[in-house]
């Protein structure tokens, strides 16, 4: 008996050599609460890892799941013992509710965004946004993916069932120290989560069934693919579907892309396969590709994941579900790019390191790092712009935009893939590629608050590949759409004291003020009702920003002291 349990025993041990995968919970309706917290996971046998959750996950958070036209209001409550912040990845909203790095939520505190979804069904996800310490904070597990569904999605016949035939799968490549802690600037990143489980196996029915891929790593890209080539159907991108499912055996993701695809285990009950990722074909200086030519003195970032084709996900195809999907629809939805003709406004970046041989960093655009009190683009309201993107370093760079998606025009003047043709806001530019997308800066306008735009390999978005663009100045109030107090903040730039005055609407209202700097630390808390003067004498010159809370809701704004 003894003998039996033993064996028993490490039976269970190789068995447990691959786990489960993790499929978040979900949060539906109008309004979504998130606290993020300190929390730990046994990923590798001896020290546990200290993470980030969000909710009741210790690693990553709840799928919210959003409807188009809906307005929902959120809170963020923030209990990981730090500033954080916490962006909408790829939804269109006013720059007070995307969660920019002004957007600063204090420790032991909340943020209350709210907005009307104004997205295509899609897959988009959340994550922290703060300065220098994104890679941080979001590799250790602050993110969850958002899914919005809308009527035009509704009426095709996809897989929909969340969890059974419609997976969300986010993939983060991760490097643990010793100690197994997550090291957010490490290069030799050689364990892969999904869904924050290591060596994952998941069921999945043998009809067809819709994958939604979410590259959360922050710097590796993925080459994904069906083991033995097997095709597959790409049905949307970043932002919404595309016209007609594109057949193919590859997709591949940067940091921060997502694609849904429709994978036809019709057939196949009792057969295993795999999601892999074929990073031999991925060019020289994407991170993930084969690796380099190292300039002598360079870092190390020999991962052994690097150049080869690897499993990511075993998948065991079981009986099919009750009410299986067997068919691929033909058509999916209309979406028409912008035409080239349509742009009033062109704008160029080119990719920059100090030398050609960084492979590390510090990166640039045009030449100039991340900085909080310049505005790098004043774009009109309703322009439509061409952006044209040059990567002149020999490092591949995921840019991504906030506030709106663009259509890719060409890659170094070819037109794009049939699967990068629909709405995207994440692009791979790979060493010395031009790309030029179209896009047009609708809906919002403040110029108060700026929105951004950067690379998302988050180490190089935390060293200051990043800038920063506000929309506007306000032809017309029904430009923002987005509800914000009427509060006023005179004169900005303001020299020896501030002037804060509520509309007639809110003059009886005691309205909260805190006044923190750029790094999250607070300068100035009080409160007033109707108007308030505030003596700034004493202040250091710089950028602060101003929280300012009402019973109708919160906003930022920035104001520079001289
Ligand atoms: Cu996914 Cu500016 O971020
Ligand atoms: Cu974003
Ligand atoms: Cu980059």
């Amino acid at each position: 008996m003894k003998k039996f349990i033993t064996i028993l025993f490490f039976g269970l041990q190789t068995a447990s050599a691959q786990h489960l995968l993790y499929i978040p919970d979900t949060l539906s309706g109008t309004s979504f609460d998130l606290t993020v917290h300190r929390d730990s996971v046994q990923f590798k046998p001896g020290t546990i890892t200290q993470t980030l959750g969000i909710n009741s996950h210790r690693y990553l958070g709840p799928t919210l799941l959003m409807r188009k036209g809906d307005s929902v209001q959120l809170a963020v409550h923030n209990h990981i013992g730090d500033t954080t912040t916490m962006h909408w990845h790829g939804l269109h909203v006013a720059p007070q509710n995307d969660g920019g790095p002004m957007s600063l939520i204090m420790d032991g505190l909340s943020w209350n965004p709210g907005f009307v979804v104004r997205n295509n069904a899609a897959t988009y996800w959340y994550h922290p946004h703060i300065m220098a310490k994104t890679a941080a904070q979001a590799i250790k597990g602050d993110a969850g993916f958002i899914i919005v569904r809308d009527s035009m999605e509704s009426t095709l016949t996809l897989p929909r069932t969340y969890g059974t035939d419609d997976i969300p799968i986010v993939v983060q490549s991760v490097e643990l120290d010793s100690n197994n802690q997550f090291m957010p600037k490490g290069m030799v990143d050689s364990v892969v989560l999904v869904n924050g489980t290591d060596s994952p196996y998941v069921r999945m029915p043998a009809q067809v069934v819709r994958l939604r891929l979410l590259n959360g790593s922050g710097e590796r890209t993925f080459n994904f693919g069906l083991k033995g080539n097997k095709t597959f159907y790409v049905i949307g991108n970043d932002g919404g579907l595309l016209q007609a499912p594109v057949t193919t055996t590859r997709i591949r993701l940067s940091p921060g892309e997502r694609a849904e695809i429709l994978a036809d285990f019709g057939g196949m009950n009792g057969d295993t396969t795999y999601l892999m990722s074929y990073a031999s074909e991925l060019p020289i200086g994407v991170q993930g590709g084969p690796t380099m030519p190292m300039p002598p003195g360079s870092p190390l970032m020999n991962s052994p994941l690097n150049g080869i084709d690897f499993n990511i996900l075993q998948i065991l195809i079981t009986a099919p579900t009750a009410s299986p999907i067997y068919t691929v629809p033909a058509t999916l939805v209309a979406d028409t790019a912008y035409p080239a003709s349509a742009a009033n406004a062109y704008r160029t970046i080119s990719m920059t390191a100090d030398s050609a041989l960084v492979m590390d960093g510090p990166f640039y655009f045009n030449g100039l790092s991340f900085d909080m009190s310049r505005i790098d683009y004043h774009i009109p309201l309703n322009n439509v712009e061409i952006w044209t993107l040059t990567d002149s370093t020999m490092v591949g760079h995921p840019f991504h935009i906030h506030d709106v998606h663009f259509y890719i025009l060409d890659r170094n003047g070819v037109p794009p893939s049939d699967v990068e043709k629909g709405r995207k806001d994440v692009v791979l530019i790979a060493p010395y590629e031009t790309v030029r997308f179209i896009t047009k800066f609708n809906d919002f306008a403040d110029t108060s608050i700026p929105y951004m735009f950067h690379c998302h390999i988050l180490m190089h978005e935390d060293d200051g590949m990043m800038g920063q663009f506000v929309v506007g100045p306000f032809t017309d109030h029904t430009a923002n759409l987005d509800p914000q107090p009427g509060i006023k903040l005179f004169p900005n730039p303001a020299h020896s004291e501030l002037n804060i005055s509520a509309d007639a609407y809110h003059q009886n209202e005691t309205v909260s003020v805190r006044v923190v700097n750029t790094t999250g630390q607070l300068n100035w808390e009080g409160y007033f009702s109707g108007s308030k003067t505030v003596s700034t004498s004493t202040w250091q010159p710089g950028i602060y920003l101003i929280y300012l809370t009402t019973t109708t809701g919160s906003s930022v704004t920035r104001i520079l002291i001289q």
